[in-house]
């Protein structure tokens, strides 16, 4: 197959991008996301701060302009993100307890309700961990251990119809302490039927040109509980032809890894422009990186 969503479609598999809504009305950048890609993410426009802005006021017309232009072409979404200590809107940042939990709930239901149905995944909860396996701190944290499956709970009984993912970065080497913490905390929900269906490693690589430590393990150890996996955020400095053939063959190797997901279109997309770190350049020309993915992709 000659894009990457139509090789990824050979196994079963998807290959997305990040989309950023304002870019969408660039026809260099949107040709070459319709054309490549079979599943997208908002990069901003579905997060707390964008879908909430006041308080039980909610605001999709920025999430929606991605969903619209994604399923007019047959293209799926996966939501991101719901439950975040970072861009939570002004309102929220300051609350705690259970105010700060019902308005959680409250924002849970309000988002998924509005896109009941129509999506293929949502990432309930972001990057709730420390490095050191540890939960991190934050305002959502304060307001009990509880609150990620709470999170779920509300987020299944809100949408029975899309796939539940824990999402986070730095997940990738099966040895690091923030691997593990998640690992136990998913081992943990499995047994006690807490609903969740999917964990998503970001893949944000920094440097170098071998893979984190036992990558393709820590795919088939979460694959192990019960969940899918997904790479859901891939960027990687500068665009390591070897990591990124290394991450596709991790994943095609892996039954329940289900897709790739990189953070952005063209270098020049990134928020880490600066180490373009993506498969197209800025004048949206095919990148070495791009044929390893593709090559990988199809077999080669
Ligand atoms: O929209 C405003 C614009 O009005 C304003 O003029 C401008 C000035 O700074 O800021 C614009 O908002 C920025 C927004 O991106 C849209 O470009 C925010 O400042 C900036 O903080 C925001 O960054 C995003 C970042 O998440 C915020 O945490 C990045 O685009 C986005 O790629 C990044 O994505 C995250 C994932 O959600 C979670 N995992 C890590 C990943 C990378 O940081």
């Amino acid at each position: 197959a000659s894009t990457l969503g139509a090789a990824a479609t050979q196994s079963g598999r998807y290959f997305g991008t990040a989309i950023a809504g304002g870019r969408l009305g660039d026809s260099a950048y949107s040709t070459i996301a319709a054309r490549e890609f079979n599943m997208v993410t908002a990069e901003n426009e579905m997060k707390p701060d964008a879908t909430e802005p006041q308080q039980n006021v909610f605001n999709f017309t920025a999430g929606d302009q991605i969903y619209n232009w994604a399923n007019s072409r047959g293209i799926k979404v996966r939501g991101h993100t719901l439950a975040w200590h970072s861009q939570q809107p002004g309102w929220m940042q300051n609350m705690s307890g259970s105010t700060l939990r019902n308005a959680m709930i409250n924002h849970i239901n309000g988002v998924m309700g509005h896109y009941r149905g129509k999506l293929a995944a949502w990432d309930v909860v972001n990057e709730a961990f420390n490095e050191d396996g540890s939960r991190r701190q934050s305002n959502l944290q304060a307001t009990g251990n509880d609150w990620i499956e709470v999170a779920f709970r509300t987020a299944r009984a809100a949408d029975p119809s899309v796939k539940l993912c824990y999402n986070d970065y730095n997940i990738e080497n099966w040895s690091y302490g923030k691997t593990q913490g998640v690992y136990r905390m998913i081992q943990d929900f499995r047994s006690r039927g807490v609903p969740i269906d999917c964990v998503g490693l970001q893949t944000h690589f920094t440097g170098g040109s071998s893979l984190p430590g036992n990558f393709q393990t820590t795919l088939s150890s979460f694959a192990a509980l019960g969940v899918d996996v997904a790479l859901t955020e891939v960027d990687v400095t500068n665009a390591s032809t070897t990591q990124y053939a290394g991450l596709t063959q991790a994943c095609v190797n892996v039954p329940r890894c289900i897709g790739i997901t990189v953070w952005g279109v063209r270098d020049s997309d990134s928020w880490r422009s600066n180490e373009s770190p993506l498969l197209f350049d800025g004048g949206g020309n095919k990148k070495a990186a791009y044929t390893s993915v593709l090559n990988v992709l199809n077999g080669a």
